[in-house]
């Protein structure tokens, strides 16, 4: 059989599948296992409702018109492929890291860290934006309730006018402590989000078709299907998240009937709340309506349907909707550079789990630490398409990945199969690709920047330090020594 540190030399090593599972046993570094299904498409849900619906659909609908309504169907069809190629492999291979690991027991270490620097900007890069988004709400909220807001100098990025984003900071930290203390604890809150987000929408959704209206759909789709496309590669932010599912496998009681679960469930209530969200905002404001607020749904019963307390009624929906966005895309990204770490891509002193908690709490706070001052000093805008190609960019590698190790590893228990593969993974890499070309070329440029960054910071350190390199290096690969069976 294939050994921890594989037979393959230099930067394509792959770590063995089976070692993967069995270090997770290993002292020190297990996490406890404590999340069931429920919480697990909680945390799906908690991940994926956010700044994309409250805020970003304003942009869409400006981009597309009403047609935006089709747009997030493009965008739910292009996640739903990946969705069933994250549930085959986060069924298969349930340990933390999400496409970091997949890859890395399949394509090789570069790969695998490309993809781990890939996922920063899916995770820590965007939890910094989507809690500049909280802030702004905040204040939306502060201002509709009790007609005060926080002065520009404490709630605004240097670009944007301030000196600094409190609230950012703020939000940050507090989701940072809470990940510290532990996964149940922090379960438990998003799942009590969870309901307070879906029960908002369904407020904005029931309102809206009460005073709803044609007027505003027509023309249709002023630009077409480009126009649809366009807003489509903009409005995928508000379905990134899923996969945030897989990145808890390691603590999930039951990971392989639950994951698929969890991640194709979380999807289908997403996209279902999306669609009817989207069709009540333009049955009662115009596309231009939307697009020019900071906080669209709360416009469009405002501006739209004049119903104003409704607005602070959605603003106070949208802090908390956004809250367990950072909790999940934050926990999220810990998990990943725990793998990073326990792989010696990263220090793996970093990896340490603390005992008390049974968490990566060192991690927890270098990341939060982190995080916070990018979220105190950069603005929400440009960074939304640039978390969106890196997504997408991790969706491909993903699908390529169920497609080989369906090849290289035939015989490995797989609790969830991608029906017809390998056409709906390659059905996955095409929407993937159709909606990453649809980005702007100052999006592409900045993701060929970080990632030829990433590259430098591999061959500095990650190529030295390989866990998977020094096995090579010694012939006993972790596991062996755990559980006594030789290579
Ligand atoms: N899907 C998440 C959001 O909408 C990232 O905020």
């Amino acid at each position: 059989m294939a050994t921890s540190s594989s037979r393959r030399p230099g930067v394509f090593a792959i770590r063995d599948v089976r070692s993967l599972i069995t270090e997770t046993a290993e002292e020190g570094h297990g996490l406890k296992k404590a999340v069931g299904p429920l919480q697990l498409t909680a945390m799906g849900v908690g991940a994926i409702i956010g700044t994309g619906i409250f805020v970003v659909i304003g942009e869409g609908a400006g981009v597309a018109g009403p047609a935006v309504i089709l747009s997030f169907v493009l965008a739910a069809v292009a996640c739903a492929f990946s969705a069933l190629s994250y549930a085959e492999l986060a069924s298969s291979i349930p340990v933390s890291g999400s496409a970091y690991t997949y890859t890395y027991a399949t394509l090789g270490e570069i790969v695998a860290w490309i993809i781990g620097w890939d996922l920063i900007l899916e995770y820590g890069v965007s939890v910094a934006a989507i809690a500049v988004g909280w802030g702004g709400n905040l204040n939306a909220f502060l201002d509709a309730a009790f007609g005060y807001t926080l002065p520009d100098a404490i709630a605004k990025s240097p670009e944007d006018g301030g000196v600094f984003n409190l609230p950012a900071v703020f939000i940050v930290l507090a989701i940072t402590l809470l990940l510290c203390r532990g996964v149940t604890e922090s379960a438990r809150v998003n799942l009590v989000m969870v309901a307070v987000k879906l029960t908002v929408l369904l407020f904005f959704i029931v309102v809206a078709f009460i005073n709803f209206g044609t007027g505003n759909f027509q023309p249709f789709a002023p630009d077409g299907i480009d126009g649809v496309t366009a807003a489509a590669a903009i409005i995928f932010f508000a379905y990134i998240g899923f996969d945030a599912v897989s990145t808890g496998s390691e603590e999930a009681r039951n990971p392989a009937k639950d994951l698929p679960k969890a991640i194709i469930g979380s999807l289908l209530i997403c996209t279902l709340f999306y669609v009817l969200t989207a069709v009540g905002a333009i049955g009662v404001a115009s596309p231009q309506q939307l697009e020019s607020s900071d906080a669209p749904l709360a416009a469009a019963l405002d501006q739209g349907a004049g119903i104003g307390w409704a607005a602070a009624i959605l603003a106070l929906g949208a802090v908390v909707a956004i809250t367990s966005v950072v909790l999940v895309i934050m926990y999220g990204q810990t998990r990943i550079f725990f793998a990073m770490c326990r792989d010696g891509l990263l220090p793996q002193r970093l990896a340490a789990v603390n005992q008390r908690y049974g968490t990566p709490a060192r991690l927890t706070i270098i990341l939060g630490v982190l995080i916070a001052i990018l979220a105190a000093l950069v603005p929400l805008s440009e960074i939304v398409k640039l978390v969106n190609i890196g997504t997408l960019f991790a969706f491909v590698l993903v699908n390529i990945g169920v497609i080989i190790l369906r090849r290289t590893r035939p015989e490995m228990p797989r609790p969830y199969r991608v029906p017809w593969s390998p056409v709906l993974p390659i059905l996955g890499v095409a929407f993937a690709i159709y909606l990453m070309a649809d980005l702007p070329l100052a999006t592409w440029i900045r993701f060929v920047v970080w990632l030829a960054v990433g590259m430098a910071i591999y061959f500095l350190y990650g190529y030295r330090n390989s866990r998977v390199r020094r096995e090579n290096a010694t012939g006993t690969p972790s596991w062996a020594r755990e559980d006594g069976e030789q290579p």
